[in-house]
């Protein structure tokens, strides 16, 4: 069972009662909210990186020499990358999503800035989210920006790279952000207002070593002196930073803490 809490004496309804009494609620989330959805992380037991080692850092670099490489290989379904395209399409919203997404309807819930590609927050019906790594099932031009749903023009194997329809100069690429691609201004902004606005930032399934969106928890507690809830089975880079930190799966945790609100809503 989970620690004995500083506050309230246990940490769902610590989690509940902070959540009940702050103004913005921001969550933010990794790879760890979606293992339930049979998607594995990238760090620590079971990782991607774990198991086949971090990709070079210069992976925007190779798709800017040769796009049309680039492309090939995502088109005849070869490379690593694809296989984990197809794990994603497979992949469903599971009940962290669904927590998520219950309580920004109840209004306790402001944004979800998720640095996952998967989907599963939109899907969920999340409606304020910011990707900060991008949607691997968008695409974007990366001169103009614009993103567009795959279906909106076809891409053949004899007309490559794919040309932007809005800008007419850029190339187009997956809205996913490679290693070394700037992250878009567009949502960057968008997520340092976001924290710039929280006064409690739920830290949800994330190892938070990978800048900017690491930087975010610290960015709300400095600024606002914000309420951190980490939820992850393990320690993380933030943890000591954390107000309340509960060690237990995301998928457990989160409808609790959902429940909670609502039975703590009655007695009000
Ligand atoms: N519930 C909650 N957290 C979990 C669960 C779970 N069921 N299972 C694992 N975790 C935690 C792990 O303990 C770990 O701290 O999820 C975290 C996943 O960490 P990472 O794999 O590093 O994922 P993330 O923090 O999202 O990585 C950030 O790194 O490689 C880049 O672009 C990639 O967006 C990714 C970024």
């Amino acid at each position: 069972m989970g620690q004995n809490s500083k506050y309230y004496g246990e940490e769902i309804e610590d989690a509940a009662r902070i959540i009940i009494t702050s103004k913005y609620v921001v969550a933010l989330t990794g790879a760890g909210i979606s293992v339930a959805s049979g998607i594995p992380p990238f760090r620590g037991p079971g990782g991607l990186w774990t198991k086949h080692g971090e990709p070079p850092p210069n992976g925007y670099q190779r798709f800017l020499e040769d796009p049309v490489k680039w492309w090939r290989e995502r088109l005849t379904k070869t490379g690593f990358y694809r296989d984990f395209i197809e794990t994603l399409s497979t992949a469903n919203p599971n009940p962290s999503h669904f927590a998520l997404a219950e309580l920004e309807k109840m209004g306790f819930l402001k944004c979800v800035i998720t640095q996952n590609i998967d989907n599963l927050h939109r899907r969920a019906g999340s409606q304020n989210i910011a990707e900060i790594h991008g949607n691997a099932f968008l695409l974007r031009c990366i001169e103009c920006g614009q993103r567009f749903e795959p279906q909106t023009f076809s891409i053949t194997i004899d007309s490559l790279p794919p040309k932007c329809p809005t800008c007419k100069r850029g190339v187009i690429k997956t809205d996913t952000v490679f290693f070394g691609e700037p992250i878009p201004e567009d949502v960057l902004k968008k997520c340092f207002v976001e924290a710039s606005k929280s006064d409690c930032m739920l830290t949800i399934g994330t190892s938070a070593l990978v800048y900017p969106a690491a930087g975010l928890p610290i960015r709300a507690k400095q600024m606002n002196n914000a309420w951190l809830i980490e939820i992850n089975p393990y320690e993380t880079a933030i943890s000591d930073l954390c107000d309340v930190v509960i060690r237990r799966p995301a998928d457990v945790a989160l409808p609790q803490i959902v429940n909670k609100i609502k039975e703590l809503k009655c007695l009000i």
